[in-house]
């Protein structure tokens, strides 16, 4: 049995969703079918995401070097970009979803510039959970993006060369605005990152499931939270202090989540950062009813009552 720690989730996670045409192309349908089942899985773990208390989720939705894709794609990819935005404008806004969005936006046609940028702006204010969609994005080209403006920034003489440090770079790039990813998660069975994320990457862990991205669900969810929560995160340090001998549980995940804003993650201390109770019901095995959902044993935990969540 797997299980997720409700005390111990990861701040940031991103998604790379593949696998929509394999999906469309399994069932004999056009490559557009298979967007449009990623567009209501995108719905789904937005909401999931939402109700675990994640603060930043970040889907690449649209690479830099996607718009090589034949055009009737790139159109019909762009429709579904606006009609979510549209669609989910009221529920992002009841539930306190800062909506960002990252990459070349400028490339973006102008239909889905007009319902994105007011979208933007008027959930600002929201705190509970940022969600940004990486739209027209590369992580080569933010690298790059920050490098020139630091230059600048030297070339005017408003910094030394000796300022261009990693974290002046870090400061520069919008994907990090919310902090490193904690986890980055890739469907569709590839075991590679194209262009995502690369430069916060540095110490995210990172989780491949063979599921094509519409088939993407809550539990496949959970058990990339699970995998990362069985990591040991040492960001370049030593390891955390063995386990005690002799009934003690073992720390489930080394370090605290990452802050927010800016930053490097805090490095582990002394093991894990949420206490554990060995004995914490597990909803599932306990309950004589139907098995809760992960997601109602997720609440559950938030109150206080269980911190293991059977996947
Ligand atoms: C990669 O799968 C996926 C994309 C290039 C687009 C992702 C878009 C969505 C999930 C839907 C629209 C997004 C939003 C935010 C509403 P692929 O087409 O490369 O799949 P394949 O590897 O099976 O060909």
């Amino acid at each position: 049995m797997d299980y997720v720690e409700a005390r111990n989730l990861p701040g940031h996670v991103g998604i790379i969703m593949d696998g929509n045409g394999r999906w469309a192309q399994a069932r004999g349908l056009p490559r557009a079918s298979g967007h449009r089942e990623g567009a209501a899985a995108v719905r789904r773990i937005v909401r999931i995401a939402r109700r675990l208390g994640l603060r930043a989720l970040t889907l690449y939705a649209f690479s830099e070097q996607n718009w090589a894709r034949p055009e009737e794609e790139v159109d019909a990819l762009m429709e579904l970009l606006r009609d979510f935005l549209l669609n989910e404008r009221e529920e992002i806004l009841d539930n306190g979803i800062r909506l960002n969005a990252i990459g070349n936006l400028g490339r973006l046609p102008g239909v889905v510039r007009a319902v994105l940028d007011p979208l933007r702006r008027d959930s600002e204010q929201n705190g509970e959970m940022v969600l940004t969609l990486a739209l027209s994005y590369g992580g080569r080209e933010e690298i790059a993006y920050a490098a020139r403006e630091l230059a600048k920034s030297v070339a005017a003489g408003r910094i030394r060369l000796d300022d261009v440090t990693p974290d002046a770079l870090r400061a520069l790039m919008p994907s990090l605005s919310v902090g490193d990813p904690d986890l980055v998660i890739r469907t569709g069975g590839e075991r590679r990152i194209s262009n995502f994320l690369l430069y916060g990457l540095a110490y995210a862990e990172l989780h491949f499931a063979d599921v094509l991205w519409p088939d993407f669900g809550e539990r496949d969810l959970f058990a990339a939270i699970a995998s990362f929560q069985r990591r040991e995160r040492r960001f370049g340090l030593v390891g955390a202090p063995a386990p005690l001998v002799g009934g003690a549980p073992a720390p489930l995940v080394g370090g605290a989540p990452a802050p927010l804003v800016g930053g490097a993650p805090a490095p582990p201390v002394g093991g894990a950062s949420a206490p554990q109770v060995a004995c914490a019901p597990a909803t599932h095995e306990s309950a004589t009813r139907e098995p809760a959902s992960p997601i109602e044993s997720a609440l559950a935990a938030a109150s206080g009552a269980i911190t293991r969540i059977a996947i």
